[in-house]
């Protein structure tokens, strides 16, 4: 009898992006690079695509609405990665409903939050995250999918 296929084949990686990620490109770029949102959920797309996986992409600058994304992600997702940007340093609510989720969650950052101001030393996102990869721009949310995959035991290239 054929094997069933596993929840995180079936289900797709959920990339979700906390407040201000939306004006990526512009701004703070000597911080966060040129590169837009919606380039990066293209090579997200691409690169999920390469080890057998698809993705739901999504953003929001309100608090309540990532929580939303992240409960959703609980019967739907078959890993979350998640940059909540500024609420990575103060979200209880965020820790929270990330605590509920049984899949690998990878908490990323474009810039590296460690050599920046010490309000951005203490993230709430990584008591809730299977890892971390922080400080390599856009390659930040390809090394996570690279993760997931070998986590999930994705199909090599
Ligand atoms: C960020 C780092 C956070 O400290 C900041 O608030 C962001 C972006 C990053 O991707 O480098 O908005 O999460």
């Amino acid at each position: 009898m054929a094997k069933k296929p596993s929840k995180s084949k079936v289900f797709p990686i959920h990339i979700l992006n906390g407040p201000n990620l939306n004006l990526l490109g512009s701004r703070e770029p000597e911080i966060y690079g040129k590169t837009t949102l919606a380039q990066i959920k293209k090579a997200c797309t691409a690169r999920a695509k390469d080890h057998g996986f698809s993705i739901l992409f999504d953003q929001s600058n309100k608090e309540g609405e990532l929580v939303d994304m992240i409960q959703k992600a609980r019967t739907k997702a078959g890993a979350v990665i998640i940059n909540a940007a500024a609420y990575t340093h103060t979200s209880v609510a965020v820790l929270d409903a990330l605590k509920m989720l049984t899949v690998p969650v990878i908490e990323v950052h474009l810039s590296n939050p460690a050599r920046r101001e010490n309000f951005r030393h203490t993230s709430y996102v990584a008591m809730g995250a299977t890892g971390t990869i922080a400080g390599f721009g856009l390659n930040s949310y390809l090394l996570a999918i690279d993760a997931v995959a070998d986590l999930l035991g994705g199909k090599k290239k």
